[in-house]
């Protein structure tokens, strides 16, 4: 089968799963297909889901929020639609789990008219720490990425769509599960859901904190006023250009430190084909 388009459509607070998106469709693109992105990281790019035709090949990245896909974006994902096109769901990690975020991502585009014939799992700097997993995706993540991108193009040229009978690709997670609970060590469970970023005096109003949160809830009048919800997506925190934002619960910091200290081994990236 020959691909019209190589889609890249993805979320990325942090630039992580851009990053990983972006490898495996440039390299498609070097077999001369033609590319087209979509970035639904800002709230403006989720009114509207792009056309997508059978004969399309979507690589379709989002990073795992609490072992899942960011629950926030299950409405949008709701309205999008595949048309028979192929699929490959990509999700990042922070280095602890995907856990079931790759198999709800498959299920999702499955449910919504995309074919999916591959998938990976990416290990990715944790949106909430700079150890964790620092500078991932590396050169090694870019490469096999690319790599990936290869087997996928020689899995679809090989598809004769007059024999083609379709199954869902393979893989790891339990449908069923639901989100990951953060917990202290002696097992209570930590809740950070009503959690916002603090801003400091070393803020020079530049305003980047308001233009790049994802839900759009950071008041364009007074950056250090979050009005909306806050997903902790470290959009805010790592794009800030003096380092002005940050997290002071209590909560948020023990599970922070936790993660890094219980999850500190290398994880693995994960192919599927
Ligand atoms: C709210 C939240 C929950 C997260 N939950 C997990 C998780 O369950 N397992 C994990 O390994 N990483 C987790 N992460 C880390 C992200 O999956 C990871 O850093 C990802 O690469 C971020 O992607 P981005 O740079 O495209 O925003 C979480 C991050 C956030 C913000």
């Amino acid at each position: 089968m020959k691909i019209n388009n190589v889609w890249k459509i993805y979320f990325s607070a942090t630039g992580t799963t851009a990053k990983v998106a972006d490898a495996i469709t440039s390299q498609l693109t070097a077999h001369s297909i033609r590319e087209k992105t979509h970035d639904f990281t800002l709230p403006q790019a989720r009114t509207s889901f792009p056309e997508i035709s059978n004969g399309d090949l979507v690589v379709f990245g989002v990073p795992t929020y609490a072992g899942r896909v960011p629950n926030l974006l299950l409405k949008y994902l709701g309205t999008i639609q595949g048309n028979g096109a192929l699929a490959v769901p990509v999700v990042t990690f922070g280095n602890r789990a995907f856990d079931n975020s790759l198999i709800e991502l498959r299920d999702i585009l499955e449910s919504h008219g995309f074919k999916t014939i591959a998938a990976g799992a990416f290990v990715c700097e944790h949106s909430f720490s700079h150890t964790l997993a620092a500078g991932h995706p590396d050169e090694n993540d870019i490469a096999l990425a690319k790599d990936f991108a290869e087997t996928i193009y020689n899995k679809v040229s090989k598809i004769d769509l007059n024999l083609y009978r379709h199954e869902p690709i393979f893989v790891d997670g339990d449908e069923d599960a639901g989100y990951y609970q953060p917990k202290t060590d002696d097992g209570t469970p930590i809740d950070i859901r009503k959690v916002k970023p603090k801003t400091d005096a070393s803020c020079t109003k530049c305003g980047t904190c308001a233009k790049v949160c994802p839900m759009g809830s950071i008041s364009f009048e007074d950056f250090s006023t979050i009005n909306g919800i806050c997903i902790k997506c470290g959009a805010c925190i790592k794009k800030c250009p003096v380092k002005a934002k940050y997290f002071d619960d209590p909560g948020y910091l023990y599970h922070k430190v936790q993660v890094e200290r219980n999850f500190a081994r290398p994880a693995e990236n994960k192919i599927f084909i």
